[in-house]
Order: structure tokens, then C-alpha cells, then sequence
């Protein structure tokens, strides 16, 4: 059984579907319910086991280290005016957190090689910190990693997608194993005709290492970006790869609908 330990949380993009806004705030810490994006992402980390966490930061995105930071100053300010009811509101998720800076937004591939030392040898996690679900017991890293300890296969959360909207995401070729396991056989990024499927790949994968030597060597694809479809594409034909439909609801907070959708399902 391979013990998931580690994930890597992308968090250094530009965020221009959400401009100007993104100018000074980062996606990652859009407020929902009083948290930011991120909070929920590592909470999900740490709930389906996950020690340490890796997230990838770019230059004006410190607010980030600044929120899972403990402010002693805050602390003890709010024991001194009585306020100690309050300290809970500062707690941050139980996991080791280490940072990152990835220096050019060259893709998400290129942010996830940014992650090879951290993750070393051993299978580990992505989590994408724009795509929020909201789920009953399961989270779906959790049935990411149940799938892969059971199979030792690299596992990529999947959804259903109306065909007009497939050409935004990375579409998979697969052989059904049953209702909600696939067998992945090839991986498109943003098909513009003929996609294979219509099920594309959402924001929660468990790779194997192997993945960074790929990483490292492949060519820029659409839009001139490492992509990390590309990558998933060519270790496809070098390990397992199965695909998890994944039934929670989900949030792209890059798209402004869905973000105020949260927001007022979390209020
Ligand atoms: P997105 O493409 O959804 O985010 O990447 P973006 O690029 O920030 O936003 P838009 O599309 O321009 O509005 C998915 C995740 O990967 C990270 C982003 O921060 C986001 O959380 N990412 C993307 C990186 O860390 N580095 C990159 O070079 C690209």
C-alpha cells in the first residue's frame, strides 16, 4: 500500500479571469464563509492524511505565508482584552506547511516541477487551489488516495462536462472499470474538436515521482506553457493510470458565478 504523504498546492498563476482584483489579492486567498480559498484546500489535505504540504508561491502572493503563520502579536492581544473565545478562529489546519517560489508563471507543469525535491521519492498529491467541492464525508483527495492505495496506479479526479465546455480542460480517452473508475488510455488538453470523452480532469490528482523526470524534459504546449496534462500524457505509456468520477459539487473560483455560488453556500 503507498502512503500518501505529501501534496503540492499550485498557487502561483496570474489569476487574469479574476482581474483587476488579482492586481493585489491572490485567487488563493478570496474570502469564503471568512477563510480564504487556501484554508479549505489544506484543510482537505490534512483530512484525507496528508503531513506535508508544499505550496508554490510567486512574488506577491506572501499574504499567503502570512495567514497559515501564527501571529503571537494577535494571540496575545486577544487574551489580554478578554477575547480568548476568539483564538479558535486563528487556527490553521493540522500539517507541516513549506513554501516555494516558482519564478515565472510558466505553466502548471512547471509549477508542479517546482515541487520535485519536496516530494523526493514518493507518491504524492496535487490539490488546485482554484477548484473548491463541497463534500459530505469524502473529500476527493480522500477517494483519490483510497483508489491509488488500492491499485498503486497514479489517479486523476474526473467529471462529467457539458461538450461545449470540454475545450477548457484536459479531456481523457478512457475504458470504463465500472460506474465511477476508468482506466486512462490518453489525455488532451483543451481539445479544440473530436474530444475523446466528455470527461475532463479536475483539480486533484496522486502521481507518481516519475512524473518530475517528464516535468523536466517536455516542450511547452498550448499557450506556450508547461502543461501538466502534457506530462500525465506521456507517463500514461510508462505507468497505470486510473481516473475517479467525482460526485461533490465543485467550484472553479476563477469563474465569477461559480465563486459567488460558494460564497453563498458558505456564508
Ligand atoms: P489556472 O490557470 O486556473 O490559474 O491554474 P491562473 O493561471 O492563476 O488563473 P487564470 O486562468 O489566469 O485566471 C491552476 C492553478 O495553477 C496555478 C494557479 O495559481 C492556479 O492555482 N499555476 C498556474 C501556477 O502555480 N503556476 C503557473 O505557471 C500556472
Amino acid at each position: 500500500m503507498v502512503k500518501v504523504r505529501k501534496a503540492i498546492i499550485p498557487a502561483a498563476g496570474y489569476g487574469t479571469r479574476s482581474l483587476p482584483i488579482t492586481k493585489v489579492l491572490p485567487k488563493e486567498m478570496f474570502p469564503i464563509g471568512g477563510k480564504p480559498a487556501i484554508h479549505y484546500i489544506v484543510e482537505e489535505a490534512a483530512a484525507a492524511g496528508i503531513e506535508e504540504v508544499l505550496i508554490v508561491i510567486s512574488r506577491n502572493k506572501n499574504m499567503i505565508m502570512d495567514y497559515f503563520d501564527r501571529s503571537l502579536e494577535l494571540e496575545s492581544f486577544l487574551e489580554k482584552k478578554n477575547k480568548s473565545h476568539l483564538l479558535e478562529k486563528t487556527e490553521i489546519p493540522n500539517v507541516k506547511i513549506f513554501y516555494t517560489r516558482q519564478p515565472f508563471a510558466m505553466g502548471l507543469g512547471d509549477a508542479i516541477l517546482q515541487g520535485k525535491e519536496f516530494a523526493g521519492d514518493e507518491t504524492f498529491a496535487v490539490l488546485l487551489p482554484d477548484d473548491i467541492f463541497l463534500y459530505d464525508q469524502k473529500s476527493p483527495l480522500t477517494e483519490l488516495i483510497e483508489q491509488c492505495n488500492s491499485t498503486t496506479s497514479n489517479v486523476l479526479a474526473l467529471k462529467k462536462v457539458p461538450s461545449e465546455a470540454l475545450t477548457k480542460y484536459g479531456v481523457v480517452k478512457e475504458t470504463a472499470l465500472s460506474s465511477n473508475v476508468h482506466r486512462i488510455t490518453g489525455i488532451v488538453e483543451k481539445p479544440k474538436k473530436n474530444p475523446p470523452s466528455d470527461l475532463a480532469v479536475i483539480g486533484r490528482y496522486v502521481l507518481s515521482p516519475r512524473i518530475f523526470s517528464i516535468l523536466e524534459h517536455i516542450n511547452p504546449g498550448i499557450g506556450n506553457e508547461i502543461q501538466l496534462t502534457d506530462a500525465i500524457a506521456e507517463l500514461i505509456k510508462k505507468q497505470s493510470c486510473l481516473g475517479k468520477v467525482i460526485s461533490s459539487e465543485r467550484f472553479d473560483i476563477g469563474v465569477a458565478d461559480e465563486y459567488v455560488a460558494l460564497v453563498q453556500r458558505l456564508h
